[in-house]
Parts: structure tokens; sequence; C-alpha cells
């Protein structure tokens, strides 16, 4: 029996030298000065760094969200940036799950019905049911529930499974454990850590301590460049 040379695992993130800059009348802000980072499958990444580091406008600019100003970012070996669009929209629904700062569910539809849209937008077919979504991040018994009546670590928690809704290969979060007590941060961050041992790339912005410990690696931002320390 020959054996085959472990096939060495191709990036499902990359990001070359991202610049972004933003203009208001005089006033030039710098959010992101050359920033390169790769994540692999089975890796969790978390990036910190203080207010106004430049944390959010990276995680945009990975998603397609945003448009550098400098530099490329491909997912799944395909460039996401100077992209129309659809094009990148589709990259997004096929590849990437998201949970931003802002928060992604939709006010007037319930717990399950916010999963069942994020179904019915990346029209596969649905990996994962609306009721292993929710028992994973233990739900089930709010998937009835408007966004407006949960608590702020309940809240969290669904965002995470709309995120989810389409088993995406990465997952990039915004600081899911925000606003959120000490349960339910290690609640948050443990399926992070499964998600990444279930073989995805899981890149997490967050001012938690705590995430140094599922994390594999952890990017300090200062000032939109990574700081080597
Ligand atoms: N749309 C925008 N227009 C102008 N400036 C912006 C815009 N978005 C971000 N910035 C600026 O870019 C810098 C980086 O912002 P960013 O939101 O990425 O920081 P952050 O690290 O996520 O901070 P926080 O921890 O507070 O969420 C900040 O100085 C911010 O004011
Ligand atoms: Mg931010």
């Amino acid at each position: 029996m020959t054996l085959a040379a472990p096939a060495r695992t191709e990036p499902v993130l990359e990001a070359h030298e991202l610049y972004r800059f933003f203009h208001s009348g005089d006033d030039e802000t710098f959010a992101l000065r050359g920033v390169s980072m790769e994540v692999r499958p089975g890796e969790v990444v978390a990036v910190v760094g203080p207010s106004g580091s430049g944390k959010s406008t990276l995680l945009a600019c990975l998603a397609g969200l945003d448009e550098p100003d400098g530099g490329f970012v491909r997912v799944a070996g395909q460039r996401l940036t100077r992209r129309a669009e659809p094009a990148r929209a589709a990259l997004r629904a096929r590849w990437i799950g998201l949970l931003l700062q802002s928060g992604n569910l939709l006010d007037h539809l319930s717990v399950s019905q916010n999963i069942a849209a994020a179904q019915a937008l990346a029209r596969g077919a649905a990996a994962t049911s609306v009721e292993t979504l929710l028992s994973g991040v233990g739900l089930a018994e709010r998937a009835h529930a408007r966004p407006a009546t949960l608590s702020g670590g309940e809240a969290a928690r669904a965002g995470l499974a709309v995120a989810l809704a389409n088993d995406p290969p990465l997952l990039l979060a915004d600081e899911p454990t925000g606003e959120v007590d000490h349960a339910n941060e290690s609640i948050l961050l443990d399926l992070l850590r499964a998600r990444a041992d279930a073989g995805n790339a899981v890149v997490v912005v967050t001012h938690s301590d705590r995430a140094a410990n599922v994390a594999d690696r952890i990017i300090h931002l200062k000032d939109g460049r990574i700081d080597h320390g």
C-alpha cells in the first residue's frame, strides 16, 4: 500500500495587504494599513485590538461587504474583492456565515423564521434543520419568540444560529460575545470552537480574554496594522 502525502489544507480565507481609508472633509482615517492573513479549515482565529483599531472594517472587507482601497480577499481560492455585488453575494451565500456587530436578526420575524429566511436566501438545500440549529444554541424553547423579546445572550445565540443556517465553511463573527454574560460567552465561544473542530474556519472579533482559550491564533490589530508585539 502506498500512502499519499497528506494534502496540505488550502486556506478558506486569504487577505493580502488590505488598505482602507475613510475621508470626511479634510479628515482622513486610515482604518486598515496593509493587513494580511490566512485562515484554514479547522482554525479559530481571534482578532483583538482597541476600539477604532480597524476590526469591524477588516471583517467587512473579509466578507465582501466593504471594498478595500488596496489589496484583495480570496475565499476558497476565489477572488471576492473588485467583483460585482451579485458575484460577491453568490460567494457569500456559498461560503460565509456572518454575525455582525449590528446584529443579523429581522425584528418582524420569529427566531425560527429568521433562520428559515436565511436558508431561503441561499436557495440551496438547507444543510441543517431549523430545529437542529436552535437546539445547538440552546434556543429550542424560544423558536417562536420575536428578537425584541430575547435577552442579550439569547439574541447573540439566535444570531449565531442564523449565521450558521447554511452550514458555512467560513464563519465571520464581530463581537458575538459583546453584550452577554459569562455563561453565554462561554456557550458562544464553545460553539465557535466546535464549528472549527467540525472542519470549518472561524474568524471572531472579540474583546474577550476568554477567546484566547478557544482560538488557535490571535491577531492583534493596532491603528489598522497587525501588531506583532
Ligand atoms: N464608514 C466610515 N466612515 C468613516 N470612518 C469610519 C467608517 N467606518 C469606520 N471608520 C473609522 O475607521 C476606524 C476603524 O473603525 P472600526 O469600526 O473598524 O473599529 P473597531 O476596531 O471595530 O472598533 P470597535 O472595537 O469600537 O468596534 C475608526 O477610526 C472609525 O471611526
Ligand atoms: Mg467594531
